[in-house]
């Protein structure tokens, strides 16, 4: 990073998007988190101003009240006194699969969330970096946006959707010198994951933020995290279809 300006994290209260603000709290970023619980943000903020001596603040977001977007990207880039150096989406939900299968308010609800709430972000973030000709962009898609698989492929479209946007992004933000990182982590343990089935690799949320502050730094396209599900999706992706639809995952 270039500079140590003020970035806003949505979605703080995650598992991941905590350990992300205590990274960016350790380089000295200065914080703005944003989330529905207003409380656990204080309550957060006020840790990392203590442990970091950095400055964080906290702002409510509901990603599902689209309306209030533009007033809360102006009043977040207004904190910051118009000098908003970074933005890092860390929200989204992932029902059981088999309920979203029948249950069509709860996969739209999700999609709102995963993909259109991040849409409605993405074009503000750009439209303000891009004028300012610099900043950083990161959101957290994930490795299941690589290929459908029967176990979660509604959730998986949720975020290969985001990650095409972001891939558009950087390719428009790139001429005025904005990074633009799509995260796909693999399986973390957080509150998303707690109880599933099936984990396996299982990072801790602060591995996976020390790689996407890294990632952001090195201006890279793609951060998988930890690395090695670079290596395990390329052998999924090629699995021919047949093969594929024997197996049960
Ligand atoms: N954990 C994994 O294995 C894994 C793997 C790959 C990708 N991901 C992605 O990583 C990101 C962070 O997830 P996590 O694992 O850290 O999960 P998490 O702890 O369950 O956090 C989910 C976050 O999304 C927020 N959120 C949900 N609905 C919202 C809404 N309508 N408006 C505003 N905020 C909303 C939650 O806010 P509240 O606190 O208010 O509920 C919470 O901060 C997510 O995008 C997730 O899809 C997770």
């Amino acid at each position: 990073m270039t500079s140590l300006g003020g970035v806003l994290v949505v979605g703080a209260t995650s598992g991941m998007g905590r350990a992300i603000a205590r990274q960016l709290a350790k380089e000295g970023h200065p914080l703005l988190l944003a989330g529905r619980d207003t409380q656990a943000l204080d309550e957060l903020a006020t840790d990392i101003q203590i442990r970091s001596n950095t400055k964080a603040d906290c702002k409510a977001f509901e990603a599902l009240d689209f309306d209030s977007h533009t007033e809360f990207f102006d009043a977040c880039v207004e904190y910051f006194g118009g000098s908003l150096h970074g933005v890092v989406l860390c929200h989204g939900q992932m029902p059981e699969q088999d309920v979203s299968e029948t249950d069509f308010a709860l996969a739209r609800r999700m999609i709102e969330v995963n993909y259109l709430s991040g849409v409605s972000l993405l074009n503000l973030a750009a439209h303000h970096f891009e004028s300012r000709k610099s900043g950083f962009i990161a959101a957290i898609t994930s490795v299941a946006g690589d290929r459908g698989r029967q176990s979660n492929y509604l959730y998986g479209s949720s975020k290969s959707a985001l990650s095409t946007v972001l891939a558009g992004l950087r390719v428009r933000l790139a001429k005025s010198q904005v990074t633009v990182v799509d995260v796909r982590p693999g399986f973390v343990d957080t509150q998303l994951t707690w109880g599933r089935p099936g984990m396996f690799l299982v990072a801790s949320p602060e591995t996976v933020a020390e790689d996407i502050v890294r990632g952001i730094a090195k201006n890279r396209a793609v951060v998988y995290t930890p690395f090695f599900w670079r290596w395990i999706m390329l052998v999924i992706r090629m699995v021919p279809d047949v093969v594929f639809r024997r197996l049960s995952l």
